[in-house]
């Protein structure tokens, strides 16, 4: 889809249909909507005093313009309350504008960033309208063959201002929207693979396809070489597959100076079978989602190379399936990791928290100012959480509020659990350093105790991403599967990450 921004006027602009939103609470109409009522004499206006349309949030009503204006159909889309209005709305509002266009068979459509009275700012108004829009009608399609119902898709979106220095700022705005999007949209397309089109080796390849052509360096570590520094834990892991391991590197200096880089580690277990310890057969096909998080951070690397951020970035992956083969690692053995502690596997299944045990004491090499990891960890933070919400702990209360701050802006919603000393007890081995498994109970906490072990005395959070990373269920602008969650957080994060605040 391509996206366009013009200084011009929504009433009279070549398109098939205009989006217009509009507040419950609003007695006016404001912005785009009172533009397109006076050009139809009244139409929407109509359309609300009969009490077609309330303008409650993300209701539509799709008015014909029978020639008044160019555009045959005004979609009206609802915000809800004014004062409730958020980003996040905004986005779940032009998704479902947009959608409503591609339902109806139109590939062209206009809209306004322009919603009236709002302490929302403009260009921030026009990313989420951007974001709604793409995120909204993203559709995993590889693997399906023309069968003669094929769906259509939009052609083009069209921002439109009236005013030349609010178009500017609209611009600016709907192009970070864009970058970002399609970044997410990459994490998604990687996350939602088959684990037979998504292995270590197919997903280093996505990595360098994304560093090529942008200011990325990547480098790609075999098996070979991650025995040289002695990540067993990893190693561990990757014995029961034939599909090589892989440890994924990919710089990013967007720094002037050279200030020390933050670290960003995902998860990449592009298939989790288990293990020995095997998973039920049940939903077990939903485990090749378990390189969200590595999907997260290539994401994440993508768009602030596009956004060219000020800011020095290390992302690492380190990818393998998880796999019961005659080599497979058992439980029992031990595992003496890069870090030099040994760790006594009870569960062939806590495959995660051993892959990240290696790639945390490797990111230590690049002396970050901070370290943050994504992964589908454990079962357990979705018992707590639910589906929706991201589990976060960590060693620095700045880094954390910030990840909140992020989090509010963007909608990927974080919460905080507890990384209780007390419970470390749980992960007690009588014959090594530690074990990769506690109790059932407070498995989302013991799994990241078990990850501080591995994070020396480096500014650490980890982001447990087991519940949003797959959805089950449409959501606003996250259509069921996977979602990208993780990528819009950390580059919100890293927007923000200047100097002033934090050093
Ligand atoms: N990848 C899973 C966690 C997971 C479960 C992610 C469901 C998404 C949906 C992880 O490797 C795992 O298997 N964790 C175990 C840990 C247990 C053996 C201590 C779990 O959560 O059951
Ligand atoms: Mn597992
Ligand atoms: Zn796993």
């Amino acid at each position: 889809m391509k996206i366009s921004v013009i200084k011009g006027n929504i009433t009279t602009i070549k398109t098939a249909a205009v989006i217009a939103v509009h507040f419950e609470d609003d007695n006016r109409l404001q912005g785009a909507a009172k533009l397109l009522d006076e050009a139809c004499g009244g139409i929407i206006s109509e359309t609300i005093s009969e009490g077609v349309f309330t303008g409650k949030r993300y209701e539509t009503s799709i008015v014909e313009t029978r020639g008044a204006i160019q555009p045959k159909r005004i979609i009206l889309v609802g915000l809800g309350k004014r004062d409730e209005c958020d980003l996040d709305r905004v986005r779940g509002a032009f998704s479902k504008g947009a959608q409503t266009v591609r339902t109806l068979r139109m590939t062209t459509c206009a809209t306004s960033a322009d919603l009236g009275t709002t302490p929302l700012p403009l260009d921030r108004i026009a990313q989420a309208a951007i974001e709604g829009a793409l995120l909204g009608l993203y559709r995993f399609t590889p693997f399906k063959t023309a069968d003669g119902d094929t769906p259509t898709e939009l052609e083009e979106f069209t921002l439109v201002d009236g005013d030349a220095a609010s178009a500017k700022i609209v611009r600016r705005g709907a192009r970070t929207g864009e970058v970002i999007s399609r970044a997410v949209s990459f994490a998604r397309d990687l996350v939602a693979a088959p684990s037979n089109e998504m292995t270590p080796t197919i997903l280093a390849r996505k990595a360098r396809e994304v560093a090529k052509d942008r200011n990325i360096a990547i480098t790609v570590r075999g098996a070979a070489a991650m025995k040289k520094m002695k990540m067993n834990a990893l190693i561990g892991v990757a014995q029961g597959s034939h599909e090589p391991p892989q440890l994924i590197t990919m710089e990013y200096q967007g720094a002037r100076t050279q200030q020390r880089p933050i670290v960003l580690i995902g998860k990449g277990i592009t298939f989790d079978s288990g293990g020995i310890s095997i998973k039920p057969a049940e939903r077990m096909e939903e485990m090749k989602t378990d390189m969200s998080g590595g999907a997260a951070v290539i994401g994440t690397m993508m768009a602030v190379a596009d956004l060219k951020l000020p800011v020095n970035i290390i992302g690492i992956i380190p990818t393998t399936e998880n796999l019961p083969g005659g080599g497979a690692y058992k439980p029992g053995d031990v595992l003496r990791a890069m870090s030099g502690k040994t760790i006594e596997v009870i569960n062939t299944d806590a495959e995660g928290r051993l892959v990240l045990a290696d790639a945390l004491t490797y990111a230590q090499r690049f002396k970050p100012r901070a370290m943050i990891d994504m992964a589908t960890l454990t079962g357990a933070c979705i018992i707590a959480l639910g589906d929706f919400i991201t589990g976060m702990m960590g060693t620095d209360e700045q880094l954390k509020d910030m990840i909140r701050n992020a989090s509010r802006t963007t909608g990927e919603t974080v919460w905080e659990l507890p990384l209780y000393d007390d419970y470390n007890e749980l992960l007690t081995s009588d014959i090594a350093d530690v074990r990769n498994v506690g109790t059932r109970a407070g498995g989302a906490i013991t799994a990241a105790l078990f990850l501080k072990r591995f994070a020396g005395d480096v500014p650490w959070v980890h982001l447990d991403i087991a519940g949003p990373a797959w959805l089950a269920k449409d959501r606003p602008y996250t259509p069921k599967g996977a979602s990208g969650v993780g990528v819009r957080l950390m580059v919100e994060l890293l927007t923000n990450w200047t100097d002033k605040k934090r050093s």
